[in-house]
């Protein structure tokens, strides 16, 4: 195996720092701990994330090599602590081997730990008192390979037959770069991927530059808006790339497999259209680029809301393209606090299909509720109720994006057009940049509209069965 002498260098180096780490996680969540801890408390992925400290900014470079699937990365991660910090976690997959960790300039003791899989445990040098900003730099290298969700999914850096399908919802991301993988702890990335000269590496937000040197291609993307780590994507293969304006003027970048280019031409030709209709409902774009990537990877099964740009495993149709391109206002900009509120995202995404289905000519949001009314109690579709979707393999359930999209649908018709879209608009706006919960959506609809909602949020979101 390749990475084989850097896994020699890890053994070394834990070695060294192995007793302290075992003693001391008991006490990371105790109070006065100087320990990051492990996890940064979601209960439906207990180990993502990590605490005691925030990112502001990561820079990744990456070498890519699809024959052999090697990849190699140098992140250098910019931080703050949020209490002092003699120890602190990375997330990172174990197929990614660690050689050096550096932090402020000083090489630190790294560990990943056999028994925590996507653990980086890092000992600085000097201790960091509680606010200080510091860097992180670590040199890594592995295979790059997916992991499977509790769903069953594919996650992460997904090898395809002429590159990767990286995706990174809701747990990938740590299997091709070391992240603080909460997606309440939001960043700005620089991405630079080095491939063989005539693939594409595409990213997200503005393309800085292509160089080519010595037959290999490096692609640098700068994303200077703030957005959580499953939306940060790599994906290398062959593309052909167009671009052009949306009407409002926020630029677009398509990238196209060529194999899907015939199958996806009519559908991304509405990309604008969609984005300048659902800009006028929804409020200003919130990202300053814009576009999509279309893989040819169909055993991936799911397109995803890549920020600025996102990625499909095959020539989507039209309601899917609107659903993701919706999904940069609800997920990208207002992303969920927890992955139980996985309704913000997919409900509200999944109606603006609908919405945009609407605005095309096609069926109104009341017949599409309509249909959906018109299922029987015991189908499936109703359970698990899209508030509480209980357990983490259920967070793509059909009951979160359909029974989800009828709950906005249905508070549409309750309250008219104008208080709703006043809700939509005023929702983004409060929360952008930033997180939220079902709870504080469900509080902020009863004070714009001044009507007690409580009955209501209750029958559709958190009720067993159809509404
Ligand atoms: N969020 C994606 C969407 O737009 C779906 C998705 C992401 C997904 N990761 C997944 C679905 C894993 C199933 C399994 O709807
Ligand atoms: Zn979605």
């Amino acid at each position: 195996m390749p990475f084989v002498r850097s896994a020699c260098v890890l053994v070394l180096s834990a070695a060294v720092a192995v007793s302290g780490t075992v003693a001391a996680t008991g006490a990371a969540n105790r109070s006065g701990s100087t320990i990051g801890s492990q996890g940064a408390g979601d209960p439906y992925f207990p180990s993502q994330g990590n605490g005691g400290y925030n990112v502001g900014h990561y820079d990744l470079y990456l070498r890519y090599t699809p024959s052999g699937q090697h990849l190699r990365g140098t992140a250098t991660i910019q931080a703050r602590a949020t209490k002092t910090l003699t120890r602190f976690d990375l997330d990172l997959r174990h197929s990614m081997k660690v050689s050096s960790v550096w932090v402020n300039g000083t090489k630190a003791v790294a560990k990943q730990p056999a028994s925590r899989t996507q653990e980086l445990v890092i000992t600085p040098k000097h201790t960091l008192p509680k606010g200080q900003q510091f860097t992180v730099r670590v040199h890594y290298a592995g295979v790059g390979k997916a992991i499977h969700d509790p769903d069953g999914s594919l996650d992460g850096w997904i090898p395809t037959s002429d590159g990767a399908f990286v995706a990174g919802e809701p747990q990938g991301a740590p299997t091709w770069f070391p992240v603080n993988n909460s997606p309440r702890d939001k960043a700005t990335y620089r991405v630079m991927v080095n491939v063989p000269k005539g693939l594409a590496a595409i990213s997200n937000g503005a393309l800085k530059s292509r160089v080519t040197k010595h037959n290999r291609t490096t692609w640098t993307w700068k994303l200077t808006k703030p957005i959580s780590s499953y939306l940060v994507t790599a994906t290398v293969g062959k593309y052909k790339i167009t671009r052009g304006h949306t009407g409002d003027g926020v630029p677009y970048l398509i990238a196209v497999d060529p194999s899907q280019q015939a199958d996806s031409a009519n559908v991304l030709r509405k990309l604008p259209r969609i984005l300048d209709f659902f800009t006028t409902r929804y409020g200003k774009y919130p990202f300053k680029q814009s576009g999509a990537i279309v893989d040819n990877a169909p055993y991936v099964g799911y397109a995803l809301e890549t920020a600025t740009r996102p990625i499909f495993d095959r020539a989507p149709s039209e309601s899917t393209l609107a659903h993701e391109l919706a999904h940069e206002w609800y997920g990208d900009t207002v992303t969920l606090k927890r992955w139980r509120d996985i309704w913000l995202n997919e409900g509200f995404a999944e109606f603006s299909a609908w919405l945009w289905d609407e605005h095309s000519g096609g069926q109104t949001g009341a017949q599409h509720l309509n249909q959906l009314m018109s299922l029987s109690a015991n189908n499936e579709i109703w359970n698990p109720p899209p508030g509480n979707p209980r357990t983490n393999d259920q967070i793509f359930s059909d009951s979160v994006y359909e029974r989800g999209a009828g709950t906005l649908q249905a508070l549409r018709e309750k309250l008219g057009n104008k208080t709703f879209f006043t809700i939509m608009r005023g929702w983004v706006a409060a929360h952008r940049y930033g997180n939220a919960t079902v709870g504080e959506f469900t509080s902020y609809a009863s004070a714009v509209s001044h009507r007690d909602l409580t009955h209501f949020f209750h029958v559709w979101l958190y009720k067993n069965g159809k509404p």
